[in-house]
């Protein structure tokens, strides 16, 4: 049997804008991981894939699966890059503990983990820059106009300053720092939230193309804060962020609500990270302060609530 996995992520700033040619930073989340194990099947036909994925109470053929199933795509494309069809009947078992449809990247976890455990048991493991280009694919079908961070800071696992269409740049973090993540429960369907925004654009070309020069410039701000270790601007770039995001029209009642409290509670700034309108919310917090501030967000609803250490 041959396992891989592949983490979540989250956006630090620059979401949305990043779909319009912005910089954006990510990070990895090591800890929440979706995992796939790839086994050889002793009867079935040559080329056959059992897929089982319990989390979304899947259990069939690949040939069985609608070809635009996320999974049923990545299978296929790894297939494809590898110049593999008729492999041993195979059977995939895929799991994952990153909270789905919350912005922290399970789908594309998800794909990442299942083409690092296809190639790895077929014996050709793909470089990062191949894993993420395939996930990317896949990435285009649940929303027409991804930026391609997402794929990226999956694949390679890294902090990453991103610019859609530039070469990938992994950013040094100068200290760790300490984010407290809390979800609203309610869903954040990326593709509908791009939609939205592409409408708004459409719409407001001018309005909306200063906006994302606002957001560059939180950007900018966040990673030299970043490299120098100083949070209090950090938390600053952060909330201007946020504003932006309201302004662009991605933020909810839901998420204001837990952002509002983290920062009552005394977090140094705090948004919602990735497509948003539901999922989650990050806040910059002192080390010592990020249990009183879970616990704040509990008391507030959040339905799922998680302290990380970036660039421990
Ligand atoms: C989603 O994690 C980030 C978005 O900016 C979409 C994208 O960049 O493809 C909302």
């Amino acid at each position: 049997m041959t396992i891989a996995s592949a983490c979540g992520k989250i956006i630090l700033l620059g979401e949305h804008a990043v779909v319009y040619g912005r910089p954006a930073l990510a990070a990895p989340l090591p800890d929440l991981r979706a995992t796939a194990a790839a086994s050889d099947l002793a009867e079935g036909e040559p080329g056959s894939v059992c897929i089982e994925a319990p989390d979304i109470e899947l259990a069939a053929w690949l040939h069985e699966l609608s070809p635009d199933q996320p999974l049923a795509v990545i299978v296929r494309l790894t297939r494809q890059a590898l110049a593999i069809e008729k492999h041993p009947p195979l059977a995939l078992r895929v799991q994952s503990s990153i909270p789905v449809a919350s912005g922290l990247g399970s789908g594309t976890a998800v794909s990442v983990a299942v083409l690092r455990a296809l190639s790895a048991h077929w014996g050709h493991p793909l470089a990062p820059e191949r894993q993420s280009a395939l996930a990317f694919e896949v990435e285009k079908l649940h929303h027409g106009t991804p930026s391609g961070i997402d794929n990226t800071v999956v694949a390679y696992e890294q902090p990453v300053y991103f610019v859609r269409g530039d070469a990938t740049q992994p950013f040094p973090i100068g200290a760790p720092f300490t984010l407290v993540l809390g979800d609203t429960g309610l869903r954040s369907n990326t593709s509908m939230a791009v939609g939205m925004v592409l409408q708004a654009w459409q719409a407001e070309k001018e309005r909306f193309e200063a906006l994302f020069d606002r957001v560059a410039g939180t950007v900018a701000l966040g990673r030299k804060a970043i490299e120098q270790g100083d949070w209090a601007t950090l938390g600053e770039a952060m909330d201007k962020n946020q504003q932006l995001l309201q302004e662009i029209g991605v933020s909810s009642d839901e998420l204001e609500t837990l952002i509002e409290t983290a920062k009552q509670a005394g977090a140094l700034g705090a948004k919602l990270s990735g497509a948003g309108m539901g999922g989650n919310m990050i806040a910059l917090v002192e080390t010592e302060a990020a249990a009183d501030i879970e616990q704040a967000l509990q008391n507030a609803g959040a339905a799922w609530t998680m302290t990380v250490e970036v660039g421990a």
